[in-house]
């Protein structure tokens, strides 16, 4: 027997054969999802649009790896979900593939080295950034093999600590290649961090440092735009993917004309390229998809983003009256439980006061499990276009029950 490796399947329990509206389906078995593909599938499963897309584009028989006019037609697209500050973009196949480029970039146009990372974001398996700060600040491991001239270029910054990410940055900025962040984290969902984020636009704007935002979960989710334009920043470089694919794998980095300028002024010969990179299947996918998310944008994340409140609202009263020590964080319409009601403002914070329960969490999942809900791997829960009211009222009754016996 060959054994799979990766997280997913280690631990895994069921196996899925089969996704339609806001269920997923072993055999016979029928669950509600709640994870909708870590946040991809936002028009639900095997939506009616999804399967005329995928079936049109097998009607065109492209097995096509040449530049293709699907891309051309997806960048014209991209216009009205990106800011338009933005003037050149990258195409790749996965987010953690965008964010591997956008450090390259960075590294190769400051001919520096040291990545400043906000603690609490994730940026997917790239090595450079598979630490977690420890207590202290200082890069701890999460991966065994990994080059340990990476470790040394790597800082932490404080999420939602202004004075003390400024004491940091002041000591290292001449080293810096870029700041990272992801701006609103699925660690920790809220509004919090604007002050934060503006923080650190206007530092690095200051000190001539690349700052990059990996927008990959809240690239079109955020109203059918970014983090960064509701809150009217403008980073050198962004990382999207996930929703954008309309199903199938993407990543992309979106540039400014300043970054763009100096590749080229410079002549730099950053390797961009790789076989699957705007494959037409993907592209047209994207396209379609992204054109039927504009046309319909009001309907649906209206929708979505009422659920989502309706889910916070309704579970957080029920934890404040019955005094569990939960509180549901929420950004628009992506949604997490911290099983703490402490104040915290980081990822850190968060780990602490949740240490001590991981059991408790397990069976509270389990018992999801058994009730026919499933329950996001990592943790953060989204609606989607087909979630149902009937099942939305089925959850909220559950968690509740779940929620008390376990945390009561
Ligand atoms: C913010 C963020 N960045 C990057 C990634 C990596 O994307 P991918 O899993 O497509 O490689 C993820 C994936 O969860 C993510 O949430």
């Amino acid at each position: 027997m060959t054994n799979i490796l990766n997280e997913n399947y280690r631990n895994a329990k069921i196996f899925f054969d089969k996704a339609k509206k806001d269920y997923i389906y072993s055999g016979k078995k029928k669950y509600i999802d709640l994870s909708f593909a870590s946040g991809t599938a936002i028009l639900g499963h095997s939506s009616t649009i999804q399967t005329k897309i995928f079936k049109d584009f097998t009607k065109k028989n492209l097995s096509l790896f040449a530049p293709n006019k699907y891309t051309l037609d997806l960048l014209k697209t991209l216009k009205k979900f990106l800011p338009d500050h933005y003037t050149n973009i990258i195409f790749c196949n996965t987010g953690t593939e965008a964010v591997i480029k956008s450090l390259r970039i960075s590294r190769a146009i400051s001919d520096k080295k040291v990545i400043a990372n906000v603690s609490g974001s994730w940026h997917g398996s790239v090595d450079q950034l598979l630490y977690m700060p420890k207590k202290n600040l200082l890069p701890r491991q999460i991966s065994d093999g990994l080059n340990k001239d990476d470790k040394k270029n790597l800082i932490f910054i404080p999420y939602n600590n202004i004075i003390e990410t400024k004491q940091i940055l002041d000591k290292v900025k001449k080293k810096l290649a870029c700041v990272i962040i992801e701006p609103i984290q699925g660690s920790l969902p809220n509004e919090i961090s604007f002050n934060y984020l503006k923080f650190l636009h206007n530092y690095t704007k200051k000190n001539k440092i690349i700052l990059v935002f990996d927008e990959m979960i809240t690239g079109v989710r955020t109203g059918c735009k970014s983090v960064q334009e509701i809150y009217k920043l403008k980073p050198d470089i962004s990382t999207f993917g996930k929703i954008f694919g309309g199903g199938m794998p993407i990543g992309f980095l979106a540039l400014n004309n300043k970054i763009s300028k100096k590749i080229k002024k410079r002549k730099l010969n950053i390797h961009f390229g790789g076989t699957f990179t705007s494959n037409p299947f993907t592209m047209y996918s994207s396209n379609e998809t992204l054109k039927y998310i504009y046309k319909n944008k009001n309907k649906i994340f209206k929708k979505i983003e009422k659920y989502s409140k309706i889910f916070q609202e309704s579970i957080n009263d029920f934890c404040l009256k019955n005094e569990l020590d939960i509180k549901v964080y929420r950004f628009q319409s992506m949604l997490r439980i911290i099983f703490t009601k402490d104040k915290i403002n980081n990822r850190f914070q968060r780990d602490q006061l949740e240490k001590n329960k991981n059991l408790k969490i397990e069976n509270f999942k389990n018992f999801l499990l058994q009730k026919k809900i499933y329950y996001p791997n990592n943790g953060i829960i989204f609606f989607s276009n087909q979630s149902s009211k009937e099942n939305l009222n089925y959850l909220l009754k559950n968690f509740k029950i779940g929620l008390k016996k376990y945390f009561g």
